[in-house]
């Protein structure tokens, strides 16, 4: 059953609504951390890499599947391989996205009601004058708090699963235009003040000597993860995104753009956090609080910090609002065209259930902090590392199987339209490299190889 599908008005908003999707809490609170947790430099790298011969060529994979089949992924990938001749099984690989995508929407609402709280925290001034100690312990009574923070990912939810229950076109591309390049601006002051008032020499060895001899495999692990929860994908986000895009728009080249982008601004805050980490002698490897813990302190005493903290907690608020959306979109874009349940009604349907698994994830930051779910894990921490290190890595896998041993190749060839050469990169990693790099890291993971 095919509905009259939407498509985008062209390519700078298809561009624009990835882009929307990528950047998110991933660039701004996560890459910061993870950095911190594992190391440094060696994560770093490793990102990067990961980025450019995994990430790059698997975004434009996910796109061409999308934009093939002209459909939500389960459905699309039930097209592809009847079009392929291949089994129809392939469609699960469709439903693991969607399962996924809900998985991490229910800790991310959560941090982006952190985000939410602080927009309140910094228009009320509290950040004025703020020093390192205080910064942290204000941080520490937010987690304390169940309620509070049940409050603001209630919040989050409700923004997310309004936009969501009015369709994708709406709104959505025309506040892409104005906030993805505000966050921008919003944060070469952030650097600015970073440079002249932090230690940004530090900073910079931190994340850039790249020191071979750090790079430990849990941090090829975490790198390569968080490439795809980064970047969006292998859950099916930007096959749906992919599925609204014309077909005279150049795959490969959007895909650059979007990817030069995130890593970029991933990069930038990275950068702006360490340096003030390193001047204020904080921890590196804070963990999740540590954008929470240090940003503030920034705010807090450069000039207009009490307006320019407002501001960046709302376009932070944004990025991660409008990659929630994208973490919904696939399975609604599933059942609108397969049931007769509306828009409406299965979005508060699943608003609702992923919004109940969030309260755990509340509470594992406070009353529930104790219970370990698996290897010593607890609730947060384990959908966590559960969506980015395994079903992420292991969505893009397959896509790149089916895309490159499964799918006629003239097929592949005629949607991503590159000269030979590109053709031939893009073969070499998504048919190579990639599946390589993501088996080994999972092999690895799963103790064959030590
Ligand atoms: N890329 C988003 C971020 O960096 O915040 C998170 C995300 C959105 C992951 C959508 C996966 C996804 F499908």
């Amino acid at each position: 059953m095919i509905h009259h599908r939407s498509a985008w008005r062209n390519r700078w908003t298809f561009m624009l609504a990835t882009a929307g999707s990528a950047i998110g809490l991933g660039n701004i609170w996560k890459l910061p951390y993870m950095i911190g947790v594992n190391g440094g430099s060696a994560f770093v790298l490793v990102f990067i890499a990961s980025i450019l011969f995994v990430g790059i060529p698997l975004m434009m994979t996910e796109i061409l599947l999308g934009r093939r089949a002209q459909r939500n992924p389960l459905n699309g990938m039930e097209f592809l391989a009847a079009e392929a001749r291949v089994s129809p099984k392939w469609k699960l690989l469709g439903g693991m996205g969607m399962l996924t995508g809900l998985l991490i929407l229910s800790f991310y609402s959560v941090i982006g009601g952190w985000v939410l709280s602080f927009i309140f925290d910094a228009a009320s001034g509290t950040f004025t004058g703020i020093e390192a100690a205080q910064s942290t312990s204000n941080f520490k009574n937010l987690l304390a708090s169940p309620f509070t923070l049940l409050f603001w990912h209630t919040v989050f939810m409700y923004l997310t699963m309004g936009v969501v229950a009015r369709g994708v076109n709406s709104g959505l591309e025309r506040a892409n235009n104005i906030l993805i390049p505000a966050l921008f601006a919003i944060l070469l002051i952030l650097l600015g003040y970073s440079m002249s008032e932090g230690d940004m020499r530090s900073a910079f060895h931190f994340m850039f000597s790249f020191d071979f001899s750090k790079i430990t495999p849990v941090a090829v692990l975490s790198a390569l993860g968080h490439a795809f929860f980064s970047l969006s994908l292998g859950m099916g986000a930007v096959m749906v995104y992919g599925s609204y895009l014309q077909r005279n728009v150049s795959i490969a080249r959007t895909t650059i753009y979007i990817a030069l982008a995130d890593t970029m601004l991933g990069l930038l805050v990275g950068l702006a956090i360490y340096s003030l980490v390193f001047a204020n002698n904080l921890a590196p490897d804070a963990g999740p609080g540590l954008i929470f813990q240090t940003l503030p302190i920034a705010f807090g005493h450069m000039p207009a910090g009490r307006l320019i903290a407002t501001l960046f907690f709302m376009l932070v608020a944004f990025a991660a609002w409008s990659s929630a959306i994208s973490l919904v979109e696939p399975t609604i874009a599933w059942v609108v065209e397969n049931t007769k349940i509306s828009r409406k009604t299965s979005t508060s349907i699943l608003g609702f259930a992923v919004w109940l698994l969030g309260v755990s994830v509340v509470l594992s930051f406070n009353e529930w902090q104790h219970i370990k779910v698996i290897f010593g894990l607890n609730i947060f921490e384990t959908l966590d590392k559960l969506t980015s290190t395994i079903l992420l890595p292991l969505g893009g896998l397959l896509m790149a199987i089916f895309a490159g041993y499964f799918m006629k190749k003239y097929h592949v060839q005629e949607e991503l339209n590159l000269e030979d050469r590109g053709f031939k990169y893009w073969r070499i990693a998504n048919n190579y490299i990639a599946p390589v790099a993501i088996s080994a890291v999972f092999l690895y993971l799963f103790g064959l190889v030590k």
